[in-house]
């Protein structure tokens, strides 16, 4: 019996003159996960949006259930079973999470109106396939944690009689616990018999819980396998074609080194509460904590972006409580914010805009006008130092594969050397190969005597780069551990407040 449900053949697709896919063919079988992995810009994404619909491949063909399909829509794909949770989530903030379950898909009667009752009970159904409750229904959207927010269009994606669920970096923004809720889910799923696609540069999310893994690299297959088969070398190096080095920490001596910053008993009346801290000069500083355990709340605070209610920053020496941002920069804090989003991209700008905005003044010649060579030559570097994949830098951001626009935004900070480089998530979303790169910059920056304040998520990460850890839990400071006392399970147990 032929087991496969989703066929793919030949699939090619160029932007301009950037081919994201070159002639892509894939089977996929009944209630198999299959993992995508490739570096940024490998075409991950596109392949995704081709298959539903969001995008035309240029040639091509896609069997669904062995019959020839051409979705025009996502919708289109949706109701014919196949659905898809984006790497950039489509939320409605300010709707309900009823209305966001069935936006464009609403349920209505004979005469044209729409069946609330019949959508209410359908979208109790669908958070059930999720474990959400039921009474978030009438609550906005935003009113949800970005992880509950997730969980939302996931149970979009498989309440219409889903068979295929694909989803693109889905945990990138889930928290330990809710990752862990998904992955009970894709069990469930997989069980029912629906096919999963899974993108995520997290190897070990990858090797847990696919069946099979797909490599692509510059818009090619170059390797599928068995995920029994799979090692973590075979895997890079089949993404990249090269090898570098995971293990980027170097011993600095910084007994004799003074301190940069020094936070105390900082308070935010609804965020968190006598935290304090300090950083040596050219000390990398991790902070762990869940998400919503007011780590970056902290961060924005130093950085001017939000007011405390109590306590002091000294910076250099100097009390400098609820400054702003601009004089933050000013005094040589940067800030690299979690929510590209949000906070951070000017979206509707081109990549060279967004690179060089926030240090315009660097490029104010003699008679004060702004040297356009020399930011375009300040802009270019960092591309090629960064190795950005783009097409051109007046390309609009948005234009960007993910993991490329976050290397944007890492990269704008450094046009102009920090102080403090404060950092929320620097390497979400961001491949392996370029977070080993990053990692890199980070500990020259560190070793040339920048101080790093390191928010993520990525316990490997926080790890492998800190001096020092300082821990966070519901808004207060739960821990701090040397180099010598890291351990996956110091930092758990401290982080959700085991004994
Ligand atoms: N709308 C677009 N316009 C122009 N170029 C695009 C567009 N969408 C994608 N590209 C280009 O196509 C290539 C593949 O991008 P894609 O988003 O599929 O990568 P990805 O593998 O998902 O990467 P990431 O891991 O960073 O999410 C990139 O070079 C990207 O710049
Ligand atoms: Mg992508």
């Amino acid at each position: 019996m032929d087991k496969t449900i989703l066929e793919l053949k030949n699939i090619s697709k160029s932007f301009g003159g950037v081919n994201a896919l070159k002639n892509v063919s894939l089977n996929i079988e009944k209630g198999k996960v299959v993992g995508i992995v490739g570096e940024n810009g490998a075409g991950k994404s596109t392949l995704m949006k081709i298959i539903v619909g969001a995008l035309q491949p240029d040639s091509g063909e896609i069997f669904y259930k062995g019959k020839r399909v051409t979705f025009k829509t996502p919708l289109e794909a949706m109701n014919s079973g196949i659905s898809i949770v984006y790497q950039e989530p489509n939320i409605f903030g300010d709707m309900s999470v009823l209305e966001n379950l069935f936006l464009g898909n609403e349920e209505l009667s004979k005469f044209g109106k729409i069946n609330w009752d019949k959508m209410y009970e359908n979208g109790k159904n669908a958070l059930s396939l999720v474990d959400l409750p039921e009474d978030i229904l009438s609550k906005n959207m935003n009113e949800l944690s970005i992880g509950n927010q997730q969980l939302v269009l996931i149970a979009r994606g498989v309440s219409q009689n889903c068979e295929v669920l694909i989803l693109d970096e889905p945990t990138s923004i889930l928290s330990y616990s809710e990752t862990e809720t998904l992955f009970k889910i894709i069990k469930r799923l997989q069980e029912e018999g629906v096919s999963i696609l899974y993108i995520s540069h997290r190897l070990e999310e990858i090797t847990r819980i696919t069946d099979s893994v797909v490599v692509l690299r510059d818009g090619e297959v170059t390797t599928s396998m068995k995920t029994e088969d799979v090692t973590e070398e075979k895997i890079i190096s089949a993404m990249s074609g090269r090898t570098f080095n995971m293990d980027v920490f170097r011993k600095r001596d910084l007994s004799d080194v003074p301190t940069l910053i020094k936070v105390d008993n900082l308070s935010h009346r609804d965020y968190y509460s006598n935290v304090s801290f300090s950083i040596k000069k050219g000390e990398i500083l991790g902070m762990y904590g869940l998400v919503g355990s007011g780590r970056s709340e902290v961060a924005r605070t130093i950085f001017g972006d939000l007011l405390s209610s109590g306590g002091e920053i000294y910076f250099e020496g100097e009390k400098i409580n609820n400054h702003d941002t601009k004089s933050a920069v000013e005094r040589g804090i940067h800030y690299l914010p979690e929510d590209r989003g949000v906070q951070g991209l000017f979206n509707i700008h081109s990549v060279k805009y967004n690179m060089s905005a926030s240090f315009i003044e660097n490029f104010v010649g003699k008679f004060g006008f702004i040297d356009r060579k020399q930011e375009v030559k300040a802009v270019d570097d960092n591309i090629n130092k960064y190795n950005i994949k783009l097409h051109s830098m007046d390309a609009k951001i948005t234009s960007l594969s993910g993991g490329n626009q976050q290397k944007v935004l890492f990269s704008r900070w450094l046009l102009k050397q920090p102080k403090l480089l404060i950092l929320d998530e620097p390497t979400r979303g961001v491949d392996i190969a370029t977070k080993s790169e990053m990692h890199n910059y980070i500990m020259n920056l560190a070793s040339e005597g920048v101080s790093i304040l390191l928010i993520s998520s990525d316990l490997t990460e926080v790890l492998m780069l800190s001096d020092r850890l300082i821990i966070m839990r519901e808004g207060k400071l739960v821990g701090e551990l040397n180099r010598d006392e890291f351990t996956e399970e110091n930092v758990l147990r401290l982080s959700i407040g085991l004994q």
